[in-house]
């Protein structure tokens, strides 16, 4: 047998590929910066990467919402109806999911929306509510150009959709036309907002401070509150000083702002992806992307020979195999210890691994997941910079900032590096925004009906 050599520092080295200095993330800062001036302004709109849509949303929560809302769920891995009390001093929420198969998510839109009809119609007989009139919010996390809090018009599928018919049409008429079409139920839908919003809403709600609600899951995007006047695309009732802005910032790179840090792992996931050249920001960073980003990392390093000697597997080497709940998995080991490594490279037929092959595959997560985090706190501190706010919360939700070990702390970190010195930051678990968010939305809109 001959002596194993450790190839440790040459994966570092192949590695180093996916660090960012300080000096890389400010200028993405600036670039960025300069992108949401562009999405938010009259005349650069139309040609802007990140488009900063107005969400019609001017009022955050106070806390005093009450009632009984259903809210609808799309856009993440999975589909969920829910049923939320707002009450007193508490709220309570029961909710189920349901599967969008693979056909209907690349099918066709009346088909989708049928889809989310009957869920819906089987959820209210499940909650004996079938016969009530209840409000709806709908959290539909796509980028939407609202014509106001009941309209929104489908830019682009994102994460993987495809539904045919849906681009250019009102996702919320999509969906009345669905309900209409079975006849038996009776709702009225009071708002349609993005996860993103729905995170800043339901973090708002419990905390004052929550200006800025960001989403770390499937796919990765940020909303803010801006000053109405710089919005100069709103066209809504005149009066209000501020304005929920969902940025869409996964999009940002699609122009060739990010080609300066991008590695051929980010190349051959975009080449690979649904939807090419879209969405460069969010492939870099978000959960549907970030295991197969270690997994081409893991197989190049292996036809170098740097890992399992050379050897690989049909698993291995298949794409898509690699789950990003894999690097939250890998990188919870504690140092020295190797055990959710170990079961990871046996579900993927590479128990042939060695002490060193471990070290190099948590290497390579590493690299991803802290890239990630990186970029994230870049784009943060950018819009914490731009509301130069003394303090601000962020509420933040999905399942890598979720699951993942230290995504948090390399934020925190990160951010304050980047960020205006004097602001003041703090980083809040949002406990299910999207759901909430959207009783949130429904509520607010059923209070600022009933004084109108
Ligand atoms: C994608 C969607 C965006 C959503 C984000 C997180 O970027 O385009 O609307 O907020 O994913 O789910």
């Amino acid at each position: 047998m001959g002596m194993a050599v450790n190839h440790l520092p040459q994966i570092r080295e192949e590695c180093e590929v996916f660090h960012l200095s300080d000096k890389a993330l400010r200028e993405i800062m600036h670039r960025l910066h300069n992108d949401l001036v562009k999405g938010l302004g009259k005349d650069t709109h139309a040609n802007s990467i990140v488009k900063c849509w107005i969400t019609y949303i001017q009022d955050l929560p106070n806390g005093k919402e009450r009632g009984k809302f259903l809210a609808l769920d799309l856009g993440g891995t999975n589909f969920r109806v829910l049923i939320i009390n707002l009450g007193e001093n508490h709220f309570d929420m029961q909710s189920k999911i349901y599967a969008i198969p693979n056909h209907i998510m690349t099918g066709t839109g009346v088909a989708l929306f049928d889809h989310i009809a009957e869920c819906l119609a089987n959820f209210m007989k499940e909650h004996d509510v079938y016969e009530e009139r209840l409000a709806l919010g709908f959290t539909f996390s796509f980028p939407l150009k609202q014509l106001g809090l009941t309209k929104g018009i489908l830019q682009r599928w994102t994460k993987g959709f495809s539904c045919s018919g849906v681009v250019g049409e009102d996702v919320v008429q999509g969906l009345k036309d669905a309900i209409a079409r079975r006849g038996d139920l009776s709702l009225s839908v009071m708002g349609i907002l993005n996860d993103a919003t729905g995170t800043l809403m339901s973090c708002a709600h419990k905390d004052p401070y929550c200006r800025v609600g960001i989403i770390i899951g499937t796919g990765s995007n940020a909303c803010y509150v801006e000053r109405t006047e710089n919005c100069e695309l709103f066209d809504g009732a005149p009066g209000k000083p501020e304005l929920l802005i969902n940025t869409e910032w996964g999009a940002f790179g699609d122009d060739g702002a990010l080609d300066f840090i991008r590695t051929e792992f980010d190349r051959d996931v975009d080449a690979n992806s649904i939807n090419p050249g879209k969405q460069i920001q969010e492939k870099m960073i978000s959960g549907m992307y970030m295991g197969e980003l270690v997994r081409l990392a893991l197989v190049k390093f292996t036809k170098m020979g740097l890992l399992f000697g050379g050897r690989g597997s049909d698993l291995l080497f298949q794409k898509g195999s690699f789950y990003t709940k894999y690097v939250s998995e890998i990188e919870s080991d504690k140092p020295g210890d190797y055990s959710s490594c170990m079961d990871v490279l046996e579900e993927l037929g590479l128990a042939h691994a060695s002490e060193a092959d471990m070290c190099g595959v948590r290497a390579a997560c590493e690299s991803v997941s802290r890239r990630a985090a990186h970029l994230v706190a870049a784009g943060l501190a950018t819009l914490l910079n731009k509301m130069a706010e003394p303090r601000v919360t962020v509420g933040i939700d999905g399942s890598v900032y979720r699951f993942h070990p230290h995504f948090h702390a390399l934020m925190c970190d990160k951010i304050a590096a980047l960020v205006q010195p004097g602001l003041q930051f703090d980083l809040m678990l949002s406990e299910d925004g999207s759901g909430r968010g959207a009783a949130l939305v429904a509520a607010v809109a059923c209070r600022e009906q009933a004084l109108a």
